[in-house]
């Protein structure tokens, strides 16, 4: 498999936009499908967000709406998440419970205050069973002043040469 035509996945849940922005940003830098985990009800205010708080402390998947693509059609899925209550998101917790049997290889990002994105990350691999090829978290100031772009590089680089290596491995053990 190259970069040229490894089929790549972003999935992400954003309350407030700013995960959605590195989503976004992801996959243009990626050239790949994205698609946004989405609920019906409305996390807004102070109950939405101290229902967010309660969900994400318990562990507590939420009602998400059903995606359309098929992670297993793909090479990678790149889950994204904000962080809250210093664990993962409620909507992503659900997407990661529905889908890991059939989740390829996986990479995660998530942004954030300013703590909580190792035990997030630990949460996720847990949950899905697998090391994930690389992981980035992104501080919602510097979503905010569109101030990624070298880290989102980087773990962009990172998930190219994890591809290309899983090329070079095939190619090995082929010969
Ligand atoms: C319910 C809730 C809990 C949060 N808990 C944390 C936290 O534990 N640590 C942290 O650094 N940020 C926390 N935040 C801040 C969000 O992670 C941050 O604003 C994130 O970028 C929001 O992403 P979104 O705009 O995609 O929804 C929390 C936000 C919410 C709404």
């Amino acid at each position: 498999m190259t970069m040229a035509n490894a089929r790549i996945l972003v999935v992400y849940y954003s309350r407030t936009g700013a995960t959605r922005k590195v989503a976004q940003s992801l996959s243009d830098a990626l050239s790949c499908d994205s698609e946004e985990i989405t609920e019906a009800g409305s996390r807004n205010g102070i109950f939405g967000y101290l229902r967010s708080v309660m969900e994400a402390r318990r562990q507590i998947p939420s009602c998400i709406a059903a995606t359309v693509r098929d992670p297993s059609l793909y090479d990678v899925v790149v889950i994204g998440t904000p962080v809250w209550a210093w664990s993962l998101s409620s909507p992503v917790r659900a997407y990661l419970l529905a889908n890991r049997s059939s989740l390829p290889a996986v990479a995660f990002f998530c942004t954030l205050g300013g703590a909580g994105s190792d035990q997030v990350f630990g949460q996720m691999r847990e949950l899905v069973g697998k090391r994930p090829l690389d992981c980035l978290f992104v501080a919602a100031r510097d979503v905010a002043s569109a101030n990624y772009g070298p880290r989102l590089a980087t773990f962009v680089e990172a998930i190219q040469r994890e591809i290309e290596n899983g090329r070079s491995r095939a190619a090995t053990s082929a010969a």
